[in-house]
């Protein structure tokens, strides 16, 4: 699988640059075409000759240095490379990515890279908790980017804690998933809808809920990064959309409601983690209601279900929803699937420290309308859309949906 795949490795400057070895040369010994690069505070740890000779390329060390064999390195290694994975990567390159900064080799590739590109974070335990790194880190995950989660070990500085590269064997692993999911969605279209719905009470006030549209837009990057035209249909959120994908704002749930059923027809697959409104109020007042001395009785009127229309409508598209639950998670969700015409449900019990609004991660159960129930770990919303866009592939296949 790795055979002819063109593999960038990025050294930097840490003691765990010598595992760095040990992955070139298995990835070597697995045909893939590898090639690495080192910054200077690397090259303190590792000579650039180890790499040579287990990659069998000439390392590149500087942006302009004379007499390396590509006029422009980080443009054309951007550019060739199927995945580049920095490691081990020191909190200094990940501020630098994250913060937008690109004054060397390494960090102009990063920042001219296509690819998916794999960070394994590997420092002292202090530093790794540090509040700006882990500020750093999450803004990596937002933009995009894999990471290799370090481990909980004795470190080389003597202390104990999280910080350790994780084993290569791991990374290795992590490799091989990130290369097999590359491209696996070209020629499909997927709508996702992510974030809440605004229903208005009057010009000033609205009902809505916790919805941050991070599960949503992890879904859309997710689908972009592996070659699928993107539609994101999405309610008020602060987020900054992924780029090349079609951003379609909206407010309300019948506004979601148009704009869902006018694009349904031109896709292969919808995944609703939108979090709709079921109510809205039944007027919305023309002027600023004004407080008085009594309790103020709103009326409220259902809204249209999105998803259960889509299920209604649906031909040859897949269905994937989600379900916010407080309890009963498996019970809810099953007639959900089952109700709404689906072929996925990914419940999340939001009541969960780490699962459903507002979180960086989610502890999510797949359910299927015949009754098969996966329950999966807690993990970053990203890693949770590509698992999720996993499963409908495998749906496809197994219906035959080219
Ligand atoms: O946005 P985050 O902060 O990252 O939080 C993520 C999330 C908690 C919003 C997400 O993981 C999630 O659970 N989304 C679905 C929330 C929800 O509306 O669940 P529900 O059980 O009420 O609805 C079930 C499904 O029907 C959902 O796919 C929903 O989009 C859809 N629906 C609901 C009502 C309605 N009128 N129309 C719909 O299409």
């Amino acid at each position: 699988m790795l055979a002819g795949k063109v593999i960038t490795i990025g050294v930097t400057g840490g003691i765990a640059a010598y595992k760095a070895a040990w992955l070139v040369s298995n990835l070597a010994g697995l045909e893939a075409e590898v090639h690495v690069m080192m910054t200077r505070s690397a090259k303190a740890f590792v000579s650039p000759l180890t790499f040579q000779v287990l990659s069998g390329h000439p390392v590149r060390t500087g942006l302009f240095t004379a007499g390396e064999d590509a006029p422009i390195p980080h443009v054309e290694m951007a550019a060739r490379s199927d995945l580049l994975v920095i490691v081990p990567a020191t909190a200094n390159i990940i501020g630098k990515v994250a913060g937008g900064i690109a004054d060397d080799l390494l960090s102009t590739t990063i920042m001219a890279a296509t690819c998916p590109v794999l960070f394994c974070p590997a420092m002292n335990v202090n530093m790794y908790r540090n509040p700006v790194v882990q500020r750093n880190l999450a803004m990596l995950r937002e933009l995009g980017y894999h990471l290799a989660e370090p481990e909980v070990g004795r470190l080389a500085c003597g202390t104990e804690g999280r910080g350790r590269l994780p084993e290569p064997e791991i990374i290795l692993e992590q490799i091989k998933d990130i290369l097999s999911r590359a491209g696996d969605l070209s020629g499909m279209t997927v709508l996702v809808t992510a974030g809440p719905t605004r229903e208005p009470l009057d010009p000033v006030r609205y009902i809505t809920n916790r919805s941050s549209g991070k599960m949503g837009y992890a879904v859309a990057r997710a689908a972009s990064r592996r070659g699928a035209r993107v539609i994101l249909v999405s309610g008020a959120v602060g987020l900054e959309p992924p780029p090349g994908i079609k951003l379609i704002p909206v407010e309300t749930a019948r506004q979601m409601f148009d704009v869902v059923m006018e694009q349904f027809p031109t896709v292969d697959m919808v995944v609703k983690s939108a979090a709709v409104a079921d109510y809205r109020p039944k007027e919305m007042a023309v002027q600023k209601i004004k407080k008085n001395e009594n309790n103020l009785i709103l009326e409220l009127e259902k809204n249209p279900d999105i998803l259960f229309e889509l299920g209604r409508r649906k031909g040859r598209q897949l269905l994937v929803g989600f379900a916010a639950e407080t309890g009963d998670v498996e019970e809810n969700a099953l007639s959900k699937v089952r109700h709404k015409n689906l072929d996925l449900l990914v419940a999340n019990d939001v009541t969960l420290p780490g699962a459903g609004f507002g979180a960086d991660t989610n502890i999510a159960t797949l359910v299927y309308p015949d009754g098969t129930v996966i329950p999966l770990p807690k993990m970053d919303k990203l890693s949770l859309a590509h698992r999720i866009l996993d499963e409908v592939l495998t749906l496809r296949r197994a219906r035959n949906i080219l």
